[in-house]
């Protein structure tokens, strides 16, 4: 039995904070502890009585100042396009078509899918997020990669190899049924062992035949309680592209749940251009929303209208993202620094308690995985971050004005990067003070 004791200032949310002085919506302890025996959390609260609990012989790390919380959650990114971020010039369709699939195609290779994954998840690590919901490449050894990666350092990940035979290369075709195949194999192979889920990943409509969605909806009937993930509405051209393709729907959103695609654990990357019909479907199915601010103003796609979506009488499931590599960052501070400026463009300002409740317990939340992850609650995975609100000179010159919580999570989310987080803990186990500089 390995036991731990985090010293620090313990912050972790109970529900969405409505206001930037909700304090029922959260638990903050001042000197706070966590005890941590094999890899879940076992206490809770102050210092002192937490200590007493943990008895003789546990060792204590000392983090104070810093505020530890449940480590970030990424609902959406694709570990392949690590070497697509930064790629200039280009909406969406014509950034698949210029630079991702041709990058896609290099994980025809194991060597470079496992190399990648390790990567990725390092870089994921240095950055404070805990899980992320990933797509890998239409090739299962790219899967196997991550699965396997993610599996040696006991992270919770959801993770799926892309199913997608049209309009892509020809080394990046899958069929419908060696897409079944593969998806089949890998949930034997990976589902449920350690903390790996599977999520069944058609890529989007444009790239998957009527033939290849019928049979993610087999999956999906076949496999209830598995997360599915794909792209919807994104941007002008791929949805006007995508209703040539699909002529009988209704809209985009119908193809999604004419193949029985919809439910609770259903990841709908972006969702930026939906019509009231398409909302109120997404609400009725229980489907998440998932926004990706910097991927969104990277590539044009457009402002993701978060108070409609909340507001409106059947609100929607709403999880943030990187979207790394449509997106340009792998933090989820920088994710939400730039989501305060997509909201702040629509007239509303995102209150700082919700964005880091968002990326904690609200995308838990969202990702049907908050008996685990995004809260401290015992008997949860000891999956957490340590950050540092005055990481770098300007944060601690700014910190030297800050008078409350709220506006120190202010700045840690608009000044704060990789910098700011200080460790990570993943299952209990330090993640971060042992990775290599690469
Ligand atoms: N739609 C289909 N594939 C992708 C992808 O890789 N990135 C983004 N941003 N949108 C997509
Ligand atoms: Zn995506």
């Amino acid at each position: 039995m390995s036991a731990t004791l985090l010293r620090g200032r313990v912050l972790s949310f109970l529900r969405k904070p409505e206001t930037i002085d909700d304090n029922a919506s959260y638990h903050y302890e001042e000197d706070g502890g966590i005890l941590i025996r094999d890899g879940r959390i076992e206490a809770v609260g102050d210092f002192t009585s937490v200590k007493a609990q943990a008895g003789e012989g546990v060792e204590t790390v000392d983090h104070r100042p810093h505020l530890l919380m449940p480590g970030f959650i990424d609902a959406h990114v694709h570990f392949p396009q690590m070497q697509v971020i930064a790629s200039y010039g280009a909406e969406l369709l014509d950034w698949l078509n210029t630079y991702t699939f041709p990058e896609e195609t290099k994980f025809a290779d194991t060597q470079h899918g496992r190399r990648i994954a390790r990567l990725f998840l390092d870089e994921t690590v240095r950055h404070g997020t805990t899980t992320v919901a990933a797509y890998c490449s239409v090739h299962r050894e790219s899967a196997d990669a991550f699965f396997a990666e993610a599996l040696s350092r006991d992270m919770l990940v959801i993770a799926g190899k892309v199913m997608m035979d049209r309009n892509a290369p020809e080394a990046l075709r899958d069929t419908p049924q060696s897409g079944y195949d593969d998806t089949k194999a890998l949930i034997g192979e990976w589902h449920g062992k350690g903390r790996l889920h599977y999520a069944i990943t058609p890529r989007f409509a444009i790239t998957s035949s009527p033939e290849q969605m019928e049979m993610a909806g087999v999956l999906a009937r076949e496999h209830p309680d598995l997360h599915i993930q794909t792209h919807l509405s994104e941007n002008h051209a791929e949805i006007a592209f995508t209703q040539e393709l699909y002529p009988w729907s209704k809209d985009y959103t119908d193809i999604y749940a004419h193949y029985g695609l919809l439910g609770e654990k259903t990841l709908l990357g972006h969702c930026i251009h939906l019509s009231e019909r398409e909302a109120d479907a997404l609400s009725d199915a229980g489907s998440v929303a998932v926004f990706c601010p910097t991927s969104n103003l990277f590539l044009g796609s457009g402002l993701f209208d978060w108070q409609r979506y909340s507001r409106r009488p059947k609100p929607l499931k709403i999880a943030a993202a990187s979207d790394v590599g449509g997106g340009t960052n792998y933090s989820m501070l920088r994710t939400m620094d730039e989501g305060y400026k997509v909201i702040a463009l629509q007239g509303e300002k995102l209150n700082p308690l919700a964005s880091f409740w968002q990326i904690t317990l609200g995308n838990a939340a969202a990702l049907s995985i908050a008996d685990r992850v995004g809260t401290l609650e015992m008997g949860t995975d000891a999956d957490i971050v340590v950050l540092d609100a005055a990481a770098t000179p300007a944060m601690a010159l700014r910190m030297e004005t800050v008078r409350s919580l709220a506006e120190e999570l202010f700045l840690l989310q608009t000044l704060g990067d990789d910098r700011a987080v200080r460790e990570v803990y993943l299952a209990g186990a330090p993640a971060k003070s042992g990775l290599g500089r690469n």
